[in-house]
C-alpha cells in the first residue's frame, strides 16, 4: 500500500495562523511521520493556492501584480511551515505551467465526456468599475444564515458555499456601489449527473468522520445542481476554448488539481519516469489517498473534486479518507485576521519552541468540535507536561548517570519481575498510540504519550536508584537500562509530534536519529552504553513571556 497525503492548499494571500496549522497541517504531518516511521511508502504534497479573487483584490488595493502578492506570501507561508517542521515532500504553488496543462486537461475531459454545459447567466456587474464581480468582488448578507459580511462565494459564518446572485443587498467590494445584473457566458460542471454515483460512494464510507458525512447529507438533501466553473477574470488558468476568451477556470476548479501537479513535479524533481505520478493518482486500491482539510473545505473535497475525478472516466482514484477538522479559536474568540486576532506561525516560532507548540496543538486538536488555544493552556502544557513529565524523566536519568557513572552504564545487570510489569504497561500504551496515529487521533496520541511519561517517572521513583547505587549496583544498572530504554521509546514514539526533541534525545543517548515504529517493541539499549552530550529538552515558559504574547493580540 502506498499513501498519498495532502493538506489543503493555503491561499497565497496572507501568512498562515495557528488555526490553519492545527486544522490541516499538523494532523497531516503527524500522520505522515507516523507512516514513514512504519516504513510505509508515502508522499506528502502541498503548495500555495495562487489563483482566485482574494489575491487580485489584494494586488489591486496595493497597486502591485498578483504574482508579487503570491511570491511574498508563498515565502512567508513556507517559512512558517519550515519553522513548524511540517515535512512536505514538496511545497509548490498553483501558478505554474504544469497546473495550466493539467487543469485544462481536466476541463477538456469533462467536456468531452458530456459533464460540462454552457449557458448565458446573469452576473453582478459594477458600472463604476466596468467589470463583472465574481466571488469576493461582492459582499452582502448570507441568504442562508442571514449574517452580513458574507462573500460572493462563501459565508464564513455558516460555512456554506454561495452564489453571488443569491446575496442579499450585494455591494461591490472595490467601490461599495450596488452592482447591476448583466449577462455573461459561463461553463458549468453538471454535478447533478454524478448525484447517484457520489451518493453511493459516500454511503460506502461508513467510518468517515461525522462532520464530513453530515455536510454531504445536507447537500444531497438540497439536490446537486450544475456549478459554475469559469469566471470573468484574467488571473487564473485560461478556459481552453476559443469562445471563452477573457475567462479563467474558477479557483476552486484548479485548486485540488494542484495536488496532482505537485505530485508530478515531485517525481520530476526526483528524476523518475514521466508517468510515475499516474501510478499514484490512478493506482486504485494500491494507494490510499488522504486529504487533510478544515471544515470549510468539506464540500469541495467530498463532492465537487470527486465528481471531477469520476468525470475523467479514465481510472482516477477517489479520496479514501477526508479527515476534516473543526476550527481553532483563540482565547475564546474566533480567529480573525482583519481584527489581528490571530497568531502567525512564522512570527510565533521566532520566539517559541516548535515542539511545544506542536504538542500543545495536538492536545487541543479540533477533531470533533471547535477548540480553543489559550496562552495559559500553552504555558501549562509546556511546563506541566513536556518539561515536568517528559523533560524531567530524561533529565533526572541522564543527570544521574552523568554524575555518578560518567555517562556510562557498564558491568553486571540485574533484572526483576516488576520490570516485566513496567513493559507490559508501556507496550499496551504504545500499541494504543499506534492505533491513534493510524486513525488521525492526535489528541489521544498526545495523551497516551504522557501516560508513558507518567509510568516512566513512577518506575524511577519506586525503584529509587539513588539507594540501589550503594546497596545493589547490579540492580541499579538494571533499573537504568530500563530507564534508558524508556527514554529511547519515548523519543521514538513522540517523533511525529515533537520531532526536534526526539532528535535531541537520540543524540543524548548516543543513538542514531532513527525512529522505526516496526521495532518499537524491541529494546535497543544494553549494558555498555555511553551517553552523548546532554542538554535541556524543554525550558519553562514564565508568566511575563505569556503576558507579552497576550498583549500583542487585537
Ligand atoms: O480554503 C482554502 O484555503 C483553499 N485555498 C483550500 C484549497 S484546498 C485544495 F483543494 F486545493
Ligand atoms: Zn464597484
Amino acid at each position: 500500500m502506498k499513501y498519498l497525503v495532502t493538506s489543503a492548499l493555503p491561499y497565497a494571500n496572507g501568512p498562515i495562523h495557528l488555526g490553519h496549522l492545527a486544522g490541516a497541517y499538523l494532523p497531516a504531518d503527524v500522520y505522515v511521520r507516523y507512516l514513514r516511521n512504519m516504513q510505509r511508502e508515502v508522499i506528502y504534497v502541498c503548495g500555495t493556492d495562487e489563483h482566485g479573487v482574494p489575491i487580485t483584490i489584494n494586488a489591486e488595493s496595493r497597486g502591485i501584480r498578483p504574482e508579487d502578492v503570491v511570491r511574498e506570501n508563498h515565502e512567508k507561508i513556507k517559512l512558517g511551515f519550515d519553522l513548524a517542521e511540517v515535512s512536505f515532500d514538496i511545497f509548490s504553488g498553483t501558478h505554474c505551467d504544469t497546473q495550466v496543462e493539467l487543469s485544462q486537461h481536466f476541463f477538456n475531459r469533462l467536456n468531452e465526456n458530456g459533464y460540462i454545459s454552457v449557458r448565458e447567466v446573469e452576473q453582478l456587474y459594477c458600472e463604476h468599475d466596468k467589470m463583472f464581480l465574481p466571488d469576493r468582488y461582492v459582499e452582502g448578507i448570507c441568504p442562508i444564515c442571514k449574517t452580513p459580511g458574507a462573500r460572493g462565494d462563501q459565508c464564513d459564518k455558516c460555512g456554506n458555499a454561495l452564489n453571488t446572485l443569491d446575496l442579499i443587498e450585494p455591494k461591490c467590494k472595490l467601490c461599495g456601489e450596488t452592482p447591476v445584473r448583466k449577462v455573461s457566458k459561463h461553463w458549468f460542471l453538471d454535478l447533478d449527473k454524478f448525484e447517484k454515483r457520489l451518493d453511493d460512494w459516500l454511503e460506502s464510507k461508513t467510518d468517515w468522520k461525522s462532520n464530513v458525512k453530515a455536510f454531504c447529507k445536507q447537500w444531497f438533501e438540497r439536490g446537486l445542481e450544475p456549478r459554475g466553473i469559469t469566471r470573468d477574470l484574467s488571473w487564473g488558468v485560461p478556459v481552453p476554448l476559443e469562445e471563452a476568451e477573457g475567462k479563467v477556470l474558477y479557483v476552486w476548479f484548479d485548486a485540488p488539481i494542484g495536488y496532482v501537479s505537485f505530485t508530478k513535479q515531485l517525481f520530476a524533481q526526483r528524476g523518475l519516469p514521466e508517468d510515475e505520478w499516474e501510478k499514484w493518482w490512478k493506482g486504485g486500491d494500491d494507494v490510499k489517498l488522504v486529504h487533510f482539510i478544515g471544515k470549510d473545505n468539506i464540500v469541495f473535497h467530498s463532492i465537487i473534486w470527486p465528481a471531477m475525478l469520476m468525470g475523467q472516466n479514465d481510472g482516477w482514484k477517489l479520496p479514501d479518507e477526508i479527515p476534516a477538522n473543526e476550527f481553532l479559536n483563540l482565547e475564546g474568540q474566533k480567529i480573525s485576521t482583519s481584527k489581528n486576532w490571530a497568531i502567525w506561525v512564522h512570527d510565533f516560532l521566532e520566539r517559541f519552541n516548535p515542539d511545544s507548540l506542536r504538542f500543545y496543538l495536538a492536545t487541543i486538536a479540533p477533531e470533533t468540535k471547535d477548540s480553543d488555544f489559550s496562552f495559559k493552556g500553552y504555558q501549562d502544557t509546556n511546563n506541566g507536561m513536556l518539561a515536568a513529565i517528559y523533560g524531567n524523566f530524561v533529565n533526572r536519568c541522564l543527570a544521574f548517570i552523568n554524575k555518578f557513572f560518567n555517562g556510562r552504564i557498564d558491568g553486571d545487570v540485574k533484572y526483576m519481575p516488576e520490570d516485566d510489569d513496567l513493559w507490559n504497561e508501556v507496550n499496551a500504551e504504545l500499541k494504543t498510540l499506534l492505533e491513534c496515529y493510524e486513525t488521525f487521533r492526535v489528541r489521544d496520541a498526545a495523551f497516551h504519550l504522557m501516560e508513558i511519561g507518567r509510568i516512566a517517572n513512577k518506575y524511577f521513583d519506586t525503584m529509587a536508584p539513588w539507594a540501589l547505587r550503594k546497596n545493589d549496583p547490579a540492580r541499579c544498572n538494571g533499573v537504568f537500562i530500563h530507564c534508558l530504554n524508556l527514554i529511547d521509546k519515548m523519543a521514538t514514539a513522540m517523533e511525529p509530534i515533537t520531532p526536534a526533541a526526539s532528535r535531541k534525545v537520540k543524540a543524548m543517548l548516543g543513538l542514531p536519529k532513527v525512529f522505526d515504529f516496526t521495532k518499537i517493541f524491541d529494546k535497543n539499549i544494553e549494558s555498555g552504553i555511553q551517553l552523548g552530550k546532554t542538554e535541556i529538552l524543554f525550558s519553562m515558559i514564565d508568566d511575563d513571556t505569556i503576558a507579552a504574547e497576550k498583549a500583542r493580540l487585537g
